[in-house]
């Protein structure tokens, strides 16, 4: 099948927008923010990726509710605090992870509501979840609205610059290589289906 999802984002046989499933698997950014009175944030974002190593720039989306509706909260926080950690989410933590995306009203913490430890951050303001293994703290440099959607409501894509790695010490090989299998980093694909790191192949590039 073909399909132009400025016509259609569900096309006939399809129930569901297949995007999601196709652009996959994608990392999860576990990400914490505050607001301008310091209350913390946490919520995980799929559309979340590294962009460029040197300076490390990682960036995650987030969207507008469908129908409208007030801003994320992580949005809002980077707003007023232009600042956040993305924690790695591991397999033993992804039933932490969905909690945290509950629509908590502005100001309660998804890291108490999900039983989570707040770990402070050295660089920037949010902590990182410390019950992670490894999280990147990243200081903002660009808030980019999307393009307008169907909705009249952009999207938008925030944009930071890395400014602090934590990785659990345990996690580091004696060859100086982060240990993948250990880490079993979670990713979504479409719907509500997740995978992790569970097996790995090495591949040497062409001269
Ligand atoms: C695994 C997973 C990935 C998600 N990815 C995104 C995403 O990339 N963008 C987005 O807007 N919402 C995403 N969500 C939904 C948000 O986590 C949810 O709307 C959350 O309440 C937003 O929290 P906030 O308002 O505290 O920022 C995702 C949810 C889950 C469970």
């Amino acid at each position: 099948m073909y399909y132009d999802p400025r016509i259609d984002l569900k096309p006939s046989p399809l129930k569901f927008n297949p995007l999601n499933a196709l652009v996959g698997p994608r990392p999860i950014g576990w990400i914490a923010t505050v607001d301008r009175e310091g209350r913390t944030n946490l919520a995980p974002y799929s559309y979340f990726n590294a962009f460029s190593s040197d300076p490390p720039i990682v960036g995650f989306a987030p969207n507008a509710r469908p129908g409208g509706g007030r801003d994320k909260d992580s949005l809002c926080n980077v707003r007023e605090v232009p600042e956040f950690t993305a924690s790695i989410v591991s397999a033993d933590l992804a039933a932490a992870m969905n909690e945290t995306s509950r629509d908590l009203p502005h100001g309660h913490s998804e890291f108490t509501a999900a039983k989570l430890t707040e770990a402070a951050s050295r660089n920037v303001r949010p902590p990182r979840v410390a019950e992670a293994r490894a999280a990147l703290e990243c200081r903002v440099f660009d808030v980019i609205a999307l393009p307008v959607g169907r909705d009249g409501r952009a999207s938008h894509l925030v944009l930071g610059e890395v400014v602090g790695v934590y990785i659990d010490d345990a996690l580091i090989l004696a060859n100086g290589r982060i240990d993948s299998l250990a880490l079993a980093q979670v990713a979504r694909l479409g719907y509500n289906d997740y995978t992790n790191v569970a097996s790995l192949y090495e591949m040497q590039r062409p001269d």
